[in-house]
């Protein structure tokens, strides 16, 4: 294990065989790593370890590597399968956890949570007031979800329930049941970015969706509307948001991941119309806890012959 993980997880794992985990809070030196590595059956991964084929030239005798993370993007799946490995990941436990945070940065954003926040903490003095820092309601307003897996569609009910309308991007279409359930309507990408109040972004990173909001996409969307993202920092161009975020070209973003993670776009952080989290997204005692064990289920169940519960490749 290259890092700490829920004791519950590493009780199944300490059951099954032998385990060695990184107990720092810095990352894991290379060095001690590779030594670890290189007896390795089964390597479980955060999603701040990069695993390539420099990590796995390390690990000659890895069958599997357990990501604790739905998204899996820092690992070369397909450097893994040239080599046999196993890659597997943890879709569904962390989709309740992600999607309320999503809610929460979104009402963050539109109502103004955090510039209230940094008001009162200043010292400044203030008095409730008529025209005191009005925000936007969510009643009626438009929510455009990129990437209507899961987590959007778990976005989506929480959404109804604000009274939000529901229109999503998605390579394919959602089964109609749940579009009924939702009245959710599948848009265009370019549809969605120029129609919605707030778009909330829960693709996958890849090739594909590297910058999929950039200067364009933001010159498409209204001033008015607000950009949610708990995905993956890269899909937005940080740079071009906090260009647009400045100029006023939109009217507010919450972010609960960066473009070049753990550093934060400097331009971010002095604009009062963004809401910054450290990605928090899964950051619930009972979710990380199910991540870790179903990753330590995967790592177990291949070793025993056995086909992971949650494997990507
Ligand atoms: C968190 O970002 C995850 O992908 O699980």
């Amino acid at each position: 294990m290259t890092g700490r993980i829920p004791e519950p997880a590493l009780g199944l794992l300490r059951e099954a065989g032998q385990v060695w985990a990184w107990d720092g809070d810095d990352p894991v030196p290379i060095d001690v790593r590779d030594a670890q590595l290189a007896d390795a059956d089964g390597v479980v991964t955060l999603l701040s370890d990069r695993v390539d084929d420099g990590f796995l030239d390390a690990a000659p005798r890895a069958r599997i590597v357990a990501n604790v993370a739905v998204g899996y993007n820092n690992i070369d799946v397909a450097a893994c399968t040239a080599r046999e490995v196993r890659v597997s990941n943890t879709p569904g436990v962390l989709t309740d956890a992600t999607a309320d945070l999503t809610m929460g940065l979104l009402i963050a954003a539109t109502r103004r949570l955090g510039e209230g926040e940094r008001l009162i903490r200043s010292g400044t003095p203030w008095k409730w007031g008529m025209f005191m820092m009005l925000g936007t309601g969510l009643q009626g307003r438009r929510l455009g979800i990129v990437g209507m897996g899961g987590i959007g569609t778990a976005v989506a009910s929480r959404a109804r329930a604000f009274g939000m309308e529901i229109v999503y991007h998605n390579r394919t279409a959602v089964a109609s049941d749940i579009e009924q359930l939702l009245e959710a309507r599948r848009l265009p990408l370019d549809e969605l970015l120029a129609t919605s109040d707030v778009v909330s972004l829960h693709c996958p990173y890849s090739d594909e969706t590297h910058h999929l909001i950039d200067a364009a996409a933001l010159a498409t969307m209204r001033r008015s509307a607000y950009l949610v993202n708990t995905a993956r920092g890269p899909i937005v161009d940080e740079a071009a948001l906090v260009d647009a975020l400045d100029d006023g070209r939109i009217a507010g973003a919450a972010l609960d991941v960066f473009e070049n993670e753990p550093d934060v776009h400097p331009g971010l952080v002095d604009l009062d119309n963004v809401v910054l989290a450290p990605h928090l997204g899964s950051a619930t005692t009972e979710t990380r806890t199910a991540m870790a064990e179903l990753a330590a289920r995967n790592v177990i169940a291949l070793l025993r012959g056995d086909e992971p519960p949650t494997p990507v490749n």
